[in-house]
């Protein structure tokens, strides 16, 4: 049987990968065979090209960063995730196509036609493949950002300020808003165990209902 692919996107700071690794633990405890993945990165090519794409150091154009992301995007698709979701098991991937779409188009203001042009970016390197459900992780950038500052973490889209972070939570609503059947939103400003719950309850809707 062929499992499900499960993305997880969301501005930087809603605390997005701790909400993978529970949900990993959570779909474990049922039962489940889970492989849990990031972008950029997931192969050992995709790691190099994701320390390359976020080093501060190396600045690159819109263009490069672009083809950086989807050249990783293949690797990881062809290599992992399709061989992985064709064995019959959940994957869980902490960002995907909706993060190129947002950071790479979006949130830099590209208009419909150049958004479009990276959709299909987008699915010439997945191959086709896309999420059965995105969990977005949502909140106001104010309160996400005094998280990452508790966290210490900064790299270049995180630096960017707060406007940044704004315009990158209305591009990621926007997508939800296109696709309410595949994006649900999930509300991440509440304790962890309040967002790791409403994270259970979307996997429980999507995995009770295919059973
Ligand atoms: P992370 O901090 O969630 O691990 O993601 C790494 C950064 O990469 C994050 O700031 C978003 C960015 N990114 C893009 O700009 N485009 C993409 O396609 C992906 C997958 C990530």
């Amino acid at each position: 049987m062929r499992g499900k692919f499960i993305t997880f996107e969301g501005a930087d700071g809603g605390g997005k990968s701790t909400q993978v690794q529970l949900a990993a633990d959570y779909l474990r405890q049922r039962g489940y065979e889970v492989v849990v993945s990031r972008e950029p990165g997931g192969t050992p090519l995709a790691e190099k090209v994701r320390a390359l794409v976020l080093d501060p150091e190396l600045p690159l154009s819109n263009i490069s960063q672009t083809l950086l992301y989807l050249a990783a995007r293949s690797e990881h698709a062809d290599k992992l995730l399709r061989p992985a979701v064709a064995a019959g098991k959940i994957v869980l991937c902490d960002r995907f196509s909706d993060s190129t779409l947002v950071y790479q188009g979006l949130a830099l203001g590209k208009g419909a036609e150049e958004v479009n042009e990276l959709r299909l970016l987008n699915a010439f390197a997945a191959g086709g493949l896309t999420p059965d459900l995105t969990l977005l992780l949502d909140g106001a950038p104010k309160l996400l950002a005094r998280r990452r500052e508790r966290r210490g973490v900064s790299d270049r889209y995180e630096r960017q300020g707060l406007d940044y972070q704004h315009k990158l939570r209305q591009g990621f609503l926007a997508l939800a808003q296109a696709e309410p059947e595949r994006i649900k939103i999930i509300n991440a400003e509440g304790d962890l165990q309040a967002v790791a719950g409403a994270v259970q309850r979307a996997l429980d809707a999507l995995l009770d209902g295919a059973e």
